[in-house]
């Protein structure tokens, strides 16, 4: 089957894991055993000191894969050139396997609210991402995958579902998908539609990355707050998106009360199973 991911070669990576700084110090003294480490790209790309020093030795064992939160693809303001620069000189320096951010817009008019905010899924909108995506490519020298975010709000004048804006994006931009599960299904419940036509309406083989994490359930609606472990309806969409894509590399989000390492990797692991199973399959089976 020809090899037709935006990134090419991405798949094999298997189970990865979010590099925060309480780990750090274990991380280079166990060298445990994980697939690769996902950075946040602006934890590392100002700072020196310990930090950096810790990463340049960890790029030297694993594959480090980069995940922005400031690229604001969605926003109306001019795209941040020199934010760009730096991104693609860490990623040069961390031979990054690919470079993510999200479907979002984090301000505009120069204020930055530090939240990932929901596009409008509209035509004028995907004209907009798409001819930015396009550019931050040319910046980045390397394909761009963008995360679905999961989202509180939508917009009244949207005139598509939101897989239908991301599979558009995907295609006629060229960028790759992060496909995180938890957040479709925190969505999914947010705004009452139904996770699994999500799934089944992306395209699967711009799917370069999947993200697992856990969120908070308050009855009428769900928070994303990346402090538990995954929730078993989460499980039960990993299971249909990987049936579909096939062993997409995985990585668990875990970003308020870190636990130890050792139960972060036992977590990370029951991802197992469900990668292995969809290896075994004919991708598209689900
Ligand atoms: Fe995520």
């Amino acid at each position: 089957m020809p090899d037709t991911s935006p990134v090419p070669g991405s798949s094999g990576l298997g189970l990865g894991l979010g590099l925060r700084f309480p780990h750090l110090a274990q991380v280079l003294d166990t060298w445990p055993e994980v697939g690769w480490f996902e950075i946040i790209s602006e934890n590392f790309m100002d700072s020196g000191g310990y930090p950096r020093h810790a990463l340049d030795r960890i790029a030297e064992r694993y594959p480090i894969v980069m995940h922005g939160v400031s690229l604001s693809i969605g926003s109306t303001d001019p795209l941040d050139l020199g934010y760009l620069d730096r991104l693609r000189r860490l990623a040069d320096a961390t031979r990054t396997r690919w470079v993510s951010d999200h479907v979002c817009w984090t301000g505009v008019a120069g204020v930055n609210t530090h939240d990932l905010l929901p596009v409008p899924f509209s035509e004028e909108a995907l004209a907009h991402l798409v001819r930015r995506v396009r550019t931050v490519q040319d910046v980045l020298e390397r394909p761009l995958v963008l995360e679905n975010p999961s989202t509180y709000a939508m917009f009244a004048g949207a005139t598509m579902p939101e897989w239908e804006f991301i599979a558009r994006l995907a295609a006629d931009s060229g960028c790759g998908l992060l496909l995180d599960v938890n957040n479709v299904y925190v969505s999914a419940v947010n705004h009452g539609f139904d996770p699994e036509e999500y799934l089944r309406a992306l395209p699967a083989d711009r799917i370069v990355q999947i993200h697992l994490a856990g969120h908070t359930h308050l009855g009428t609606h769900i928070i994303d707050t990346h402090d538990q472990p995954v929730a078993e309806p989460v499980w039960q969409l990993y299971e249909l998106a990987t049936s579909l894509t096939g062993p997409v590399p995985t990585l668990l989000e875990w970003d308020d009360r870190i636990p130890p390492l050792p139960d972060l990797l036992a977590e990370l692991d029951k991802a197992r199973p469900y990668i292995e199973n969809a290896a075994a399959l004919p991708v598209g089976r689900g």
